[in-house]
């Protein structure tokens, strides 16, 4: 079964292959309407499961017009409103979707939940956010990076913030596509030692740098997220606040990337938190292009899920 789970478990060769079929689906789109059906139609007789445990502006939207645009038919699944949310198993639930659906992507909170669902389902999984990763979205991240600067391998990218899941994500393709990675944020909220091994294992240069002047340093691409994500509990907010405050993104330290570098942040945002408005709408930044871009990345992974 193909299942798309996290970034280093696809042959960076087919990361390639997947980034260079959202380019050019995105290329054939020129001109169209959003609800006009894509040209090649390999999502026709497909139906698609849309199952969301937690809230989702980006993922939700972005998926349901790619399975559309593509020839398919999607369902969008609350958790709560599945019997999955009243004490029915996970691999139960993946045996039962399996006999409907030929697609299940999922936004959940426990990566085991992910993991047993792949494990259990005859169709394959794809992972919109745990608390761990964000895999999807960073392939957009790159597909715009690469739109902008051309090929990602060799640059320098720096998060500035928590240690989350979408730098995970981040970190997981630093590895495969040949990035060094920078960290800057607190020590209590490092990222887990195993992204950064796992990355630096395959060759990437992951440096944390705990002065976020310092390590903006020669950026090519800086990136930072909210600083209270979905699972994080609302009483840590305040200290979350305090200790990332230093962190920011805003025109100053920007000042100190590559004149050329770009801002990223995955949205939602909060802004004049973790990033100001002014950098978020200014000239380094992408981040609406990334919004798009989720859309035409996720295409590419449900045709590679499917072989299609
Ligand atoms: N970036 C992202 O995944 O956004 P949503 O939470 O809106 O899906
Ligand atoms: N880190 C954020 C990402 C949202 C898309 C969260 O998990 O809430």
């Amino acid at each position: 079964m193909t299942h798309f789970l996290d970034i280093h478990k696809t042959d960076p060769a087919e990361l390639r292959n997947i980034i260079d079929t959202a380019k050019s689906m995105k290329a054939a789109r020129a001109g169209k309407l959003r609800g006009a059906l894509d040209d090649d139609q390999p999502l026709k007789n497909h139906m698609v499961a849309l199952i969301f445990e937690k809230p989702s502006t980006r993922t939700r939207v972005s998926f349901d017009v790619g399975v559309r645009q593509m020839g398919g038919q999607t369902m969008v699944l609350s958790g709560k409103e599945m019997q999955l949310g009243h004490g029915e198993t996970i691999a139960d639930t993946a045996r039962v979707l399996s006999r409907y659906v030929d697609l299940i992507m999922i936004r959940t909170f426990e990566e085991q939940t992910l993991l047993e669902l792949a494990e259990y389902a005859d169709v394959p999984v794809i992972n919109g956010l745990t608390d761990r990763t964000h895999p999807c979205q960073i392939m957009a991240d790159i597909q715009t990076f690469e739109e902008h600067r051309g090929p990602i391998a060799g640059k320098k990218v720096v998060w500035s913030g928590d240690g989350n899941n979408v730098f995970a994500s981040f970190a997981h393709a630093a590895g495969q596509f040949g990035f060094d990675l920078t960290f800057t944020g607190p020590a209590q909220l490092d990222p887990e030692q195993e992204f950064v091994d796992l990355a630096r294992s395959k060759g990437s240069n992951v440096l944390i740098e705990r002065d976020p002047v310092k390590a903006v340093q020669g950026a090519d691409l800086v990136v930072t997220d909210t600083w209270v994500s979905m699972h994080d509990p609302q009483s840590a907010r305040e200290r979350r606040h305090n200790q990332l405050r230093p962190y920011q993104v805003n025109d100053d330290l920007m000042a100190h990337a590559k004149p050329d570098a770009l801002f990223m942040h995955c949205l939602p945002a909060h802004r004049d938190e973790e990033a100001t408005s002014a950098v978020m709408d200014g000239k380094h930044s992408v981040i609406f292009d990334e919004a798009e871009n989720r859309l035409h990345a996720q295409k590419a992974v449900m045709r590679w899920c499917l072989g299609v």
